[in-house]
């Protein structure tokens, strides 16, 4: 569908100038006029995109991985950031209750959950020094709307909770749930959460699974930083569970991207690519496999860092990006997201999570667990007076609860249409 869009738009632009030559071209030069240009603009963005690779991977998911030079990375085409120097650890690193070698402390009572390393790692890795990158490849832009969108959200979709028109968060058909805090002032947030392949109906639709960290009011001026994991064939082509980030400081109009799509993060990690599948993932009454995410701000030098699993300090989002973050984060979300794009009139069957309710509990609905906040002091600390968001409760819906293993974690998801949800 979106690539029908785009090169019909492309196509009625070269139209126009070729009724303006008519005469004395022929009509063809509609189509090959507007199918070079177009060629010629994505192959321009695949370039300004794509990084000089020191060496290349090979996934078997089809992916290609570019080891690129850390100091050749997207970031750095950021006049900002010209005379940058790369931070190669934060000065800080907040400590929680839940850390993992203090989980695993207990494993009798401890249910069975599995961390997971990234599908491409089987075919190779990135030596000190670089940065894996997921190549864009044509295909990816031309699913875009158009090649300036591509790699940014279509439209403001961050869940509002208790918003007194939620006909006007519904109408791009997002849908969400989830547990937040507000009211404070927070410079991080920490969960763990387990990783699912939910189905998704169409190809415009996405599931993504994910946390927000969020600055100012929710007019244009939104600050955001998220990351988590998502399925989106429009993005990236296939059903895989991929691991992502986004961050915006205009609520998603002008500035930011998924991943690093655009100039932003900075990444220094060397064994994780962004935008790059998670395999295993967790099966339905069977092994669970969960991703810890950690996202903080530096309080010496302003920056947002993010760390990914058992200690993988990924890179950071520079202080200078944000308006409102630069200070902190006045509320944080956990949970999950789903685009219903109402076909036919029904509800999508678009799953979101495990695409179970949450009352069925363990190793068949999906959670967060160990939810935690970094507070005005640098401490992760249990989030106070968590409450939870859902726009159609019978579609997809939320639970918290809390217990010394597992601290505060609410179960999430559900299956989209069912009798409940037509
Ligand atoms: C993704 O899944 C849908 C059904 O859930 C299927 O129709 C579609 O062909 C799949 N796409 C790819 C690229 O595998």
């Amino acid at each position: 569908m979106a690539a029908v869009h785009f090169s019909l738009v492309k196509l009625n632009r070269s139209f126009l100038v070729c009724l303006w030559l008519l005469g004395t071209v022929s009509l063809s030069c509609a189509a090959r006029y507007g199918a070079s240009n177009q060629k010629l603009e994505v192959k321009k963005h695949l370039n300004r995109l794509n990084k000089p690779a020191v060496k290349t991977i090979q996934s078997p998911d089809g992916d290609i991985i570019d080891c690129v030079p850390i100091s050749k990375q997207p970031a750095f085409d950021h006049p900002f950031l010209k005379d940058h120097k790369i931070q190669m650890r934060p000065s800080y690193h907040p400590e929680g209750l839940f850390d993992d070698n203090k989980a695993s402390a207990k494993p009798k009572e401890k249910k069975e959950t599995h961390n997971i390393p990234q599908l491409w790692h089987r075919y190779g890795k990135c030596s000190e020094g670089t940065i894996p990158m997921r190549r864009t490849k044509e295909d990816d832009v031309l699913r875009a709307s158009s090649v300036k969108r591509y790699g940014k959200k279509k439209h403001r979709t961050v869940p509002i909770p208790k918003s007194a028109e939620p006909d006007l968060i519904n109408q791009n058909g997002h849908q969400h749930a989830i547990a937040y805090v507000e009211g404070d002032k927070y410079y991080g947030a920490k969960a763990t959460l387990n990783v699912w392949e939910p189905k998704i109906q169409h190809a415009n639709e996405f599931s993504l699974s994910q946390i927000w960290l969020l600055g100012g009011s929710f007019g244009q001026d939104l600050n955001s930083i998220e990351a988590g994991w998502q399925v989106s064939p429009d993005l990236y082509g296939d059903n895989n569970t991929r691991l992502f980030t986004y961050w915006t400081s205009d609520a998603y109009q002008a500035t930011g991207c998924y991943n690093l799509l655009c100039s932003g993060f900075i990444q220094i990690n060397s064994d994780i690519a962004m935008g790059a599948s998670i395999s295993p993932v967790s099966g339905y009454r069977n092994s669970q496999y969960d991703i810890s995410i950690l996202i903080w701000k530096d309080p010496k030098e302003g920056h947002w860092w993010m760390q990914f699993g058992n200690g993988y300090v990924l890179g950071y989002w520079p202080s200078f990006l944000f308006s409102y973050l630069t200070e902190s984060a006045s509320m944080i979300e956990w949970g999950g997201e789903v685009v219903n794009s109402q076909s036919g009139g029904h509800h999508t069957w678009t799953q979101m999570g495990s695409g179970h309710f949450p009352e069925e509990g363990f190793s068949k609905a999906s959670y967060f667990r160990n939810i935690q906040v970094v507070d005005s002091s640098n401490n992760l600390k249990a989030p106070k007076r968590m409450g939870t968001f859902t726009e159609k409760s019978n579609c997809y819906d939320v639970q918290t609860g809390s217990n010394d293993d597992w601290g505060h974690f609410f179960y999430y998801g559900g299956p989209g249409k069912n009798k409940n949800c037509p």
